[in-house]
Formats: structure tokens, C-alpha cells, sequence
């Protein structure tokens, strides 16, 4: 585990935090999957297609949660959904013909079903079971809707082994609006400082940062951090890093 330089959290000495919030996509759950479909279906697009997803889908989150008192809000979901059509449209192509729009809703069905059952990184499991040992509490706070983020968890095979399913969409608005995080506190009935907040957005593990959340960036693909002069509290390259916030004596 790499270690960024030290944030006023650490300076201060912060409490230990005492529950974990993890983000789902790209920190539970692996997405790599759905670009390896899209290189099959777009040879030679693949990458640049599941990038541009990603990057449109959040896109969309911050336009529907900004823009008109959250008048043009809809579940992750559906934001998924139109977020991928644009992509394929931009870096494939429109659908000129019958038959071309026939088998475009085949390809979006095919990259949907896909987003709807994804893995989970490998050492996730052993990770969450370890921290249901310590007695830690534990769940998820996500933009996915709930149904999504059932069926994922179902898929990935850590079913039951989190307390709590937080979704944004109680409050229709995307992270990093600050109710969206503040459900986490809420539901959990600790303090954000008393809380650890696990993701591997950058995006997201700043979002926290600066909602009082003690933060991990899980940085598996050795990005860049955002440069808008906040740290993550640590940032690791997998998810037992997350494991170091909790040690066994300290649970105990
Ligand atoms: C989530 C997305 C942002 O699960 O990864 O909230």
C-alpha cells in the first residue's frame, strides 16, 4: 500500500473509525467485464466505449442533480442506460436502418445484462468477512439504485455480508451532493469523522473527503488523484487496505 502525503485528518490524529461505507461500482464491483463484452461487440472501440460510458453516466448524475431543483432526476439506472446509448452512438455511430436499430438495442440489452450481474474484485469477499468477524458495521453507499445494487450483490456473491444497502436515490440526488453522503451517517447513527468511507473514484473519495468522511482511495489502476488540494485520509491499492482502519486488537 502506497501512502499519500498526510491530510489534516492524520496530522490530528483522527479517532479510529468505528463502521465502513464502501462505495459499489469499481470498488465492489468490477466493471472490466463490460469492457471486454463492448471490445467484442466494437472491435477495437471497446475501452474507449466503457470509458466514455463510465464517464458520461456520472456526467449525467451531475447535470439531473444540478441543474432545475432536481426537476430531471431518474434512478442510475436509467441513467446507465441512456448514458451507454450516447456513447455507442458517438463512438459507433447512429442507427440508419430498421434492422441496424433492431440489433443496436440488441447490443445495449447485451452491455445492460452485463452492468446488471458484474463480479467482484477477488479479495473483496475474505475483506468484508474479515470485518464481520471484528464486528465492524459495514454497507454500501451508492448512486446504484436498490434493485441494481441487490442484483450485484446477489451476482457477485457477497449477498449478506454487509448491514446496510444505502442508495442515493432516497434522496434523488447523485454523490457528491451532501445529503447524498449524509445518508451515510444518518443510517449508520455515527458521525462522518467516525466513519470510513472506502472507493476507488477519486472522485468520490474526495467528494467524502470533503464531507467529513475519514477516507481509502482504493487505487487499483495507479491513477492520479484529483488535484483540487484535498488527500483521501490513505489510499491503497486494493481493498485490504481497508482492513489496516481496523485492526483485531482494536475491535476487540
Ligand atoms: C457508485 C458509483 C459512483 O456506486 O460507483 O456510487
Amino acid at each position: 500500500m502506497s501512502k499519500t502525503p498526510a491530510t489534516g485528518a492524520e496530522k490530528t490524529k483522527a479517532a479510529p473509525p468505528r463502521a465502513v461505507l464502501f462505495d459499489a461500482y469499481g470498488t465492489l464491483f468490477d466493471v472490466y467485464s463490460v469492457a471486454l463484452l463492448a471490445e467484442q461487440l466494437f472491435p477495437g472501440q471497446g475501452q474507449a466505449l466503457s470509458v466514455l460510458w463510465r464517464d458520461k453516466q456520472i456526467e449525467y448524475t451531475r447535470l439531473v442533480t444540478t441543474s432545475n431543483h432536481g426537476a430531471h432526476y431518474r434512478p442510475f439506472w436509467e441513467l446507465t442506460r441512456a448514458a451507454l446509448v450516447f456513447s455507442i452512438k458517438r463512438l459507433v455511430g447512429q442507427t440508419p436502418s430498421t434492422d441496424a436499430t433492431a440489433s443496436f438495442d440488441m447490443q445495449v440489452e447485451q452491455l445492460m445484462n452485463q452492468y446488471r450481474s458484474l463480479s467482484a474484485f477477488p479479495e473483496n469477499r475474505t475483506v468484508l468477512q474479515t470485518l464481520k468477524e471484528r464486528g465492524i458495521p459495514t454497507g454500501i453507499l451508492s448512486n446504484g439504485d436498490h434493485a441494481m445494487l441487490t442484483l450485484a450483490l446477489k451476482s457477485s456473491g457477497l449477498h449478506g455480508l454487509l448491514d446496510h444497502i444505502i442508495s442515493v436515490d432516497a434522496v434523488r440526488k447523485y454523490k457528491t451532493a451532501p445529503e447524498a453522503y449524509a445518508l451515510g451517517e444518518q443510517t449508520l447513527g455515527i458521525l462522518a469523522a467516525k466513519v470510513l468511507f472506502v472507493s476507488s473514484n477519486a472522485w468520490d473519495a474526495l467528494g467524502a473527503t470533503w464531507a467529513g468522511y475519514q477516507t481509502l482511495w482504493v487505487n487499483r489502476y495507479q491513477l492520479p488523484f484529483e488535484e483540487l488540494g484535498t488527500q483521501p485520509t490513505r489510499t491503497g491499492s486494493t481493498l485490504r487496505a481497508v482492513l489496516d482502519f481496523f485492526p483485531p486488537s482494536a475491535s476487540s
